[in-house]
Formats: structure tokens, C-alpha cells, sequence
């Protein structure tokens, strides 16, 4: 038997999720009955029958056998995260709401970020045309009659704002167009115009999803009536009279009353625990039903709540016990992962926002030693301070509580994935500035000077001569060199009679050279440089950016007048 698709909604808050899911709920459920929807859990479900009605005269074509369509929205922004499973994520497909007027925001980048990591396909409701200026909003005429009946000042507003929206998205690698306007749908992303409050484009976005999960993924959508019930968990919350209860999506098998189930627990081994009751949510009422066939949103409640999350797979184990329990197990380990010896800390409050976290961080190339579902605790900070590396001294955290605070660490945790993601680059980023600054401070860095002639002040005990900085900054107390080994400290940097402690390159100046004879260890005329030890010489060599062309030369110089002595000097 086909499922019906699973079709999640994604959006920048206020950018109009929920308006789109009532009114296409209201456009399936009014019919049968009155009164308003006021949907506890946040999904719905439209019958093959309100599809084909919804889009009645443009669908003559097309012949449909998907069931229907099952629409989810959870609350917050991480509908999409928490609806992982095994391998990937329960979303067959999904509609990212645009507000056109307001093109790609924070969350709708992040939303795009998350669903080229996962492949999903997905199309664009590019909503709120009604309030592209001048708009003359016709819902009983197909879109794009009503698009052309626009006026000419209306329309050209209106692809400005559809065309800015396609270049933004192709930031992100995805090519998109006008639905009407693209041939190959594997290639291009539909962007569907909309009006979630006139109704506008709603057929036309019902039947490009319907035809997407038609043609795409049909054979993915077999499910077996007969088959233990598979699903996760969206999220846990008491209902007055019932209790504790779990918003569930069983995407694949049968799920009944007195089934004994297996949830997963994100350290430690799965929670056992029973179906008390099943309830459907028509019309704001739960109705109670013995079994459910995937794919289906259900409140479930169960004999045992205690430690249950959100985001956490939920599975009849029937006579299989070991081998779910085993499967749950792998599920969740597929993501706590402990891969790298060393690396930062990663933590979130779900399965599914851990996992986008991890892949995230990982594309910047950013190592992680532990990642885990849960608040920041204790054995966390403890973990990060006794990193070795100043970078690894870092948790990123998605939506989590702290419940401990550190000095010594630095913790980043917000509740937008990408913010985190962001902030733990950039940190990475300066705080690694910061200590090759540092570290460069410590090192003798490479310079050139020449003796210049006649202007010896003094032959001896100390030779005080006039020098010209050549390259780099002469520093005062730095050893020098003239042909690989010490030759003295350079003392008593002096110009225009005035003590410095370094000299630009360029500029003369008056040095004084202890234990140097002028005429016998230096001439006038010769070249020094800045006695650079080895494991100095090794040091500069990484931190090259931060050396200008001539300091470059110079220790290059410096590497070959070591190297007559000691050819492998540096290497
Ligand atoms: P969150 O759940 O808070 O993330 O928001 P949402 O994406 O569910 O948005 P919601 O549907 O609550 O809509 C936000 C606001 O935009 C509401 O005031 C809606 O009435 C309004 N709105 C949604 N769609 C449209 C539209 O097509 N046109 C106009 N003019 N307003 C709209
Ligand atoms: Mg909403």
C-alpha cells in the first residue's frame, strides 16, 4: 500500500507556516464539518478526495493514487530536526514559506543550510503576494491568469521580488524558478506564489506537491498495513484529562491500542512501555481510535512517561524485542558520535537539531570530540577545560540549558542553529588570531641592517656604530648574526639621541655592539641579521601571514646563512 507523503513546513517565524496549514485544513475539513480548528498537535491531513477538489478543473491531466497528504508543522523552528529517523528524516518532502516581501531570513537560510545537507526535495511557497503593492487579488481564477491580470507597474514589482528571491536562493546552490515557468522538476525548485490569506496559489501548490511525491517518490512511500508502527516523537505535553501525552508521526507500519512499545532515551537504553490509548484530532477534538496506519499524526498516550523527549524514536517491538531494541540503540549512537580525538563539544536538546548541528560544524571543517543530547553539565565543562589546544576549549550548544557556568571555557548556545554555528566560526576564528598574535610576540623575528660607513662613534667596549634598517623591524636586546653564528646582542638603540626600542625599516640609527671590535669581528659596510634560532625559524614559517615581503626574503637570507654550517638548519 502507498502512504500517504509526509510534508513538513518550514519558515522564518511569522512568515506564515501556520496560516498556510489552516487554510488548507480548512479547506479539507470545513466541508465535513463546522466550527473552528484549533489543532493541539500541529498537523494535518488532506484526503486524495479534497486534493482532487481543491484542485479540481487543473488537475485533468494528472491521475493521482497517493492517498493523500499529511502536512506537519510543530511548534517552534525545528519541525524539520526533530523529525529525524534512521539515516534521514522523516520528511519525504518539504514547503519552505517565504514571505515574498520579505525574501530569506536568519531561519529560512538555516532551513536551506539543513535541506541540502539531507536531500530533501522540496518546493517554495512564496507567500504573502497579496500585499505586493497594487495587487488585485482573484482567487477563483487559476494564479497565473491572475498573475497576468495584474497591472504592469504590479507585475513588474512582482517578478523584481520573485527574481531577487531566485538569486538568493541560488547562494545556497539551488536553481529555482516560477513553477510554471521550469520543465525539469529533479533540476529546478518550483517557487509557487501564494496568498495563505486570499487563497491564491494554494491549488497550484497542492498539485505541485502531489505531482513531486507522485513521480519521485512512490516507491518510497510503500508501507506495510501489517508491519510493526515506526515513528518519532514531535513532542511531549499534558493534555487536561489525559495527561501526559506524545504528539507522534508513524511513518511506516500499524500502531495499536495494548501494543508494548520501545521509545529511545538519549543516554542509556530504551524506555519499555505500552499504548494506553490513540486519538486523531479532527476539528480540535481528539477522537479515540484502536489502531493507526502509517502515515498518520497521532496523540498517543502510554503507560509510562517518565524521561520521554521529543525528537526520539518511538517503535512496536512485538515479538522482536532485541532487534528493535538493538535498532533504537544504533539509531541514536548513528549520531552521538565520538569520532575525533580531539575537537570542541557539541550538545542540543534534540536527536534531530544534535545531528544538523554536527553537520554543520563538521562543513567548516571544525572537529568535535563529543556530541550529546542534553543540558550543559559538570562532566562537559570538565571534557572541554582539559583540551589541550586553546580551540578545542569550546561547547557549541543548541538550544540547551547550562547548568553550570566556567571561566576557563568558552560556551556558545543559542536557539538558532545557524547563529551557533556562526558564532562558533567566528570564535574559533579570532580566538586563533589572538594566540598566533601571541605566540608571534614570543619569536625573534627576522630583520636586516647595514653597518654604515663612517659612522663609527666608537671602535670598542662597546662598538657604538650608525646602522640603516634594511628590512623588517630592528628590535633593541634581539642577538644578531653575520655569517650563521651569534655575533652579540644588539644594546642602546638610540635615534636622534633618544632611547627606542625598535626602528622601522629605513630608518638609521646609533647601536651599540658589546664585545665587538670594530675592524675585527664587523666592518664598516656589513650586513647583519636578527640571530633567528631554529625552532624560532620553524614557528614564522606558520605564521608567514603575518610577515611582510621583505621579512620573508630576510629569513629566507637567514635560513641560508645558517644552512653553510648546517644543511638541514630549519628543516
Ligand atoms: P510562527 O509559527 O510564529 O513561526 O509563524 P508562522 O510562520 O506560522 O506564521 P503565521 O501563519 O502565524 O503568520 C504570521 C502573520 O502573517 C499572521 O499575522 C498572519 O495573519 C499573516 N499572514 C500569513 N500569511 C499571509 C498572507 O498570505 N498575506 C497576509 N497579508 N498576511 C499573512
Ligand atoms: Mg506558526
Amino acid at each position: 500500500m502507498i502512504r500517504q507523503p509526509i510534508c513538513v513546513l518550514l519558515a522564518h517565524v511569522d512568515h506564515g507556516k501556520t496560516s498556510i496549514l489552516d487554510r488548507i485544513s480548512g479547506n479539507s475539513i470545513a466541508k465535513k464539518e463546522s466550527g473552528g480548528i484549533t489543532q493541539s498537535i500541529s498537523a494535518c491531513e488532506v484526503s486524495l478526495n479534497d486534493i482532487n477538489q481543491i484542485c479540481n478543473n487543473l488537475l485533468k491531466k494528472t491521475k493521482l493514487t497517493i492517498p493523500g497528504l499529511l502536512f506537519i508543522d510543530s511548534p517552534g523552528h525545528e519541525a524539520f530536526t526533530t523529525l529525524r529517523k534512521r539515516g534521514g528524516n522523516i520528511a519525504d518532502i518539504a514547503i519552505v514559506v517565504i514571505d515574498l516581501n520579505e525574501g530569506i531570513k536568519p531561519q529560512t537560510q538555516e532551513v536551506l543550510n539543513i535541506l541540502k545537507n539531507s536531500k530533501t526535495p522540496f518546493v517554495i511557497a512564496a507567500n504573502k503576494i497579496d500585499l505586493v503593492s497594487g495587487w488585485q487579488s482573484n482567487p477563483s481564477i487559476p494564479l497565473i491568469q491572475s498573475i497576468s491580470n495584474q497591472s504592469e507597474t504590479t507585475l513588474l514589482n512582482f517578478e523584481r521580488k520573485l527574481y531577487e528571491l531566485v538569486a538568493n536562493i541560488s547562494s545556497f546552490g539551488f536553481n529555482s524558478d516560477r513553477f510554471d515557468r521550469i520543465d525539469d522538476y529533479t533540476k529546478k525548485i518550483s517557487i509557487i506564489p501564494i496568498s495563505a490569506k486570499t487563497g491564491e496559489g494554494f491549488s497550484e501548490l497542492l498539485i505541485i506537491i502531489s505531482g513531486l511525491a507522485q513521480k519521485y517518490l512512490e516507491k518510497s512511500l510503500k508501507t506495510n498495513v501489517e508491519g510493526l508502527g515506526k515513528g518519532t516523537i514531535l513532542e511531549v505535553k499534558n493534555e487536561k484529562g489525559i495527561g501526559k501525552t506524545l504528539d507522534v508521526v508513524i511513518y511506516d507500519g500499524v500502531i495499536k491500542i495494548n501494543d508494548n512499545i520501545l521509545i529511545g532515551a538519549p543516554n542509556g537504553d530504551p524506555i519499555e512501555t505500552k499504548i494506553k490509548s490513540l486519538f486523531k484530532i479532527k476539528n480540535g477534538k481528539f477522537i479515540p481510535c484502536k489502531s493507526i496506519t502509517a502515515s498518520s499524526a497521532v496523540k498517543v498516550s502510554t503507560t509510562e512517561v517518565e524521561g520521554i523527549i521529543s525528537g526520539m524514536p518511538i517503535k512496536v517491538f512485538g515479538d522482536n524485542r532485541e532487534i528493535i531494541e538493538k535498532q533504537i540503540k544504533n539509531e541514536i549512537e548513528e549520531v552521538l558520535i565520538e569520532t575525533d580525538n580531539e575537537g570542541i563539544i557539541v550538545k542540543a536538546d534534540t536527536l534531530g537539531s544534535l545531528e544538523a548541528l554536527i553537520n554543520l560544524i563538521k562543513q567548516k571543517g571544525i572537529k568535535i570530540k563529543k556530541a550529546k543530547v542534553g543540558d550543559i553539565n559538570k562532566k562537559d565543562i570538565a571534557q572541554a577545560s582539559s583540551e589541550n589546544e586553546e580551540l578545542n576549549k569550546l561547547i557549541a550548544a543548541f538550544n540547551v540549558k547550562q547548568l553550570e557556568s566556567s571561566k576557563n571555557i568558552k560556551i556558545i548556545n543559542h536557539d538558532v542553529i545557524y547563529k551557533v554555528v556562526d558564532d562558533v566560526e567566528n570564535w574559533i576564528l579570532n580566538r586563533g588570531k589572538n594566540i598566533e598574535e601571541k605566540n608571534l610576540e614570543g619569536l625573534i623575528k627576522p630583520f636586516k641592517i647595514k653597518i654604515l660607513e663612517n659612522h663609527t662613534f666608537r671602535k670598542s667596549n662597546p662598538a657604538v656604530l650608525g646602522v640603516e634598517v634594511l628590512a623588517g623591524k630592528a628590535r633593541n636586546n634581539v642577538p644578531v648574526t653575520k655569517d650563521g653564528g651569534k655575533l652579540c646582542d644588539l644594546k642602546a638603540m638610540q635615534d636622534k639621541g633618544k632611547n627606542i626600542s625598535e626602528s622601522e625599516e629605513g630608518s638609521q640609527i646609533a647601536v651599540s655592539f658589546p664585545g665587538v671590535t670594530v675592524g675585527r669581528q664587523i666592518n664598516e659596510g656589513d650586513i647583519l641579521y636578527s640571530d633567528v634560532p631554529e625552532s624560532d625559524f620553524k614557528d614564522l614559517k606558520k605564521l608567514k601571514k603575518y610577515l611582510n615581503s621583505e621579512e620573508i626574503e630576510t629569513l629566507k637570507e637567514i635560513a641560508k646563512l645558517k644552512r653553510k654550517e648546517n644543511l638541514t638548519w630549519g628543516i
